[in-house]
């Protein structure tokens, strides 16, 4: 995993407690790490049964805590400043014995005095036994916590140690990671804006089994989300297919064809502070769509026809709404040739704010790879050329340019 800025200077606790999930805790603890956080573990007597402090201390870099500390005066003042301090405290896999503690106030381990002394925002994983997890006690306990503000997350149904299906997996890493990323973005700049993101291409039907689309792989329209996700926003991404997975937190819409996007992107934007239009959109579509599948023994002559182009659609929308919603509006504008007036053209015709503007032609920028050469115009004219940059750190880039809009003073 590349490191990512979201995660740079930030402190978390990871709590582990005794569960057979502990040992996917240390995938976690990874995950965490590569991304840039200091991270340190707590693990209860329980836990390091299942997984040793020494296999945390190996993946964080950094001496992982269990019980057998907990008896030296100076280890407890210690880990009270780590709590303090903490960005977040994340305790996954958690047990109901953990979960019931917490609920209680308890503090009777280190990792239970931690959550106490915490400050910022608390995650909690549960991993149990499905009748364990439906227990009216556990479910109680857990209705606390989240009354206390703590974020319950998961568990998932499926198979669990007892070889049982239930609900009471413990959510994957992967999953986890997110739900962490999401929380240390949770009030930066953009919070409490709704931004929608569209990704992808279109597909348009020509028969039950075929269609006409393009090479669009969507990861630009991905990193703009997960973009405005680290910057504390509430993202809509509408989607057209793709292979990727969404980023944790984004509202996913999935769509086909053009039209089906329009309605979708229309929609969304209608209360929207932004809309940034990454899709490929399709700009034409058969004009009938056959009912049963093509046979190759009568050739085919395909007449196409026009699909409605949504940023204008967009601009009309706004233009009768009375708060002029969505407040900023980016397009993308992928050239062969005549980059800068062929994105000025379209910036103006379809009245944007910011247009990004990418030259196909290259091989290291555009579809399907991990990097992109975008030079932004916005709505005065302004011209900036960015470097080639990976689609994260472009998507960074247009997200400080769209927080602009919303902080007059940095301009
Ligand atoms: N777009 C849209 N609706 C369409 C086609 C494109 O809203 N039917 C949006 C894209 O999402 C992008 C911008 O318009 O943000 C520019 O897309 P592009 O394909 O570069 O431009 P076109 O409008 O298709 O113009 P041209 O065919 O002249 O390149």
């Amino acid at each position: 995993m590349d490191p990512i800025p979201l995660f740079f200077n930030k402190k978390i606790v990871l709590g582990v407690t005794g569960s057979i999930a502990a040992y996917k805790a240390a995938d976690l603890a990874s995950k965490l790490h590569q991304a840039g956080a200091q991270v340190d573990v707590i693990l209860t007597e329980a836990a390091a049964r299942f997984v040793t402090p020494l296999t945390f201390q190996a993946v964080t870099g950094r001496p992982a805590l269990s019980d057998l500390w907990a008896a030296s005066a100076e280890a407890h003042v210690a880990h009270v400043a780590l709590a303090e301090q903490a960005d977040l405290l994340l305790i996954a896999p958690a047990t109901a014995t953990t979960i019931a503690k917490l609920a209680h106030g308890l503090a009777d381990n280190l990792l239970t005095v931690t959550a106490l002394a915490a400050r910022g925002p608390v995650l909690v994983a549960p991993a149990m036994d499905g009748g364990m997890f439906a227990h009216p006690a556990t479910q109680a306990n857990l209705e606390t916590l989240a009354g206390r503000g703590v974020t319950v997350l998961g568990p998932a149904e499926g198979r669990m140690a007892s070889g049982l299906i239930g609900r009471g997996r413990m959510l994957e890493p992967e999953e986890l990671f997110g739900q962490a990323r999401l929380a240390l973005g949770r009030g930066g700049p953009l919070a409490a804006r709704r931004i929608v993101v569209s990704a992808g291409g279109t597909q348009e039907p020509l028969d039950p089994v075929r269609f006409i689309s393009n090479r669009s792989s969507g990861k630009q329209g991905y990193a703009l989300a997960q973009a405005a996700l680290d910057k504390g926003a509430a993202v809509t991404l509408i989607s057209g297919p793709t292979a990727l997975a969404a980023p944790v937190g984004a509202t996913v819409v999935a769509v086909q064809t053009a039209q089906e996007m329009a309605e979708a992107v229309l929609a969304a934007s209608a209360d929207a502070d932004a809309l940034l239009m990454a899709a490929a959109v399709a700009d034409f579509r058969p004009a009938a769509v056959a009912e049963h599948k093509l046979k190759k023994n009568a050739m085919p002559e395909i007449r196409l026809e026009k699909t409605v182009d949504i940023l204008s659609a967009v601009a009309e929308a706004r233009a009768q709404s009375a708060e002029q919603r969505p407040t900023v509006v980016v397009g993308f504008a992928a050239e062969s040739q005549n980059l800068l007036e062929n994105a000025r053209d379209k910036a103006q015709r379809k009245r944007l704010n910011l247009i990004a503007a990418n030259n196909i032609a290259a091989r290291d920028a555009g579809f399907s790879v991990d990097t992109n050469r975008v030079t932004l115009i916005d709505g005065g004219g302004g011209v900036e050329e960015l470097p080639l940059l990976t689609k994260a750190q472009v998507a960074d880039v247009i997200l400080s340019r769209v927080e602009r809009y919303f902080t007059p003073q940095a301009w």
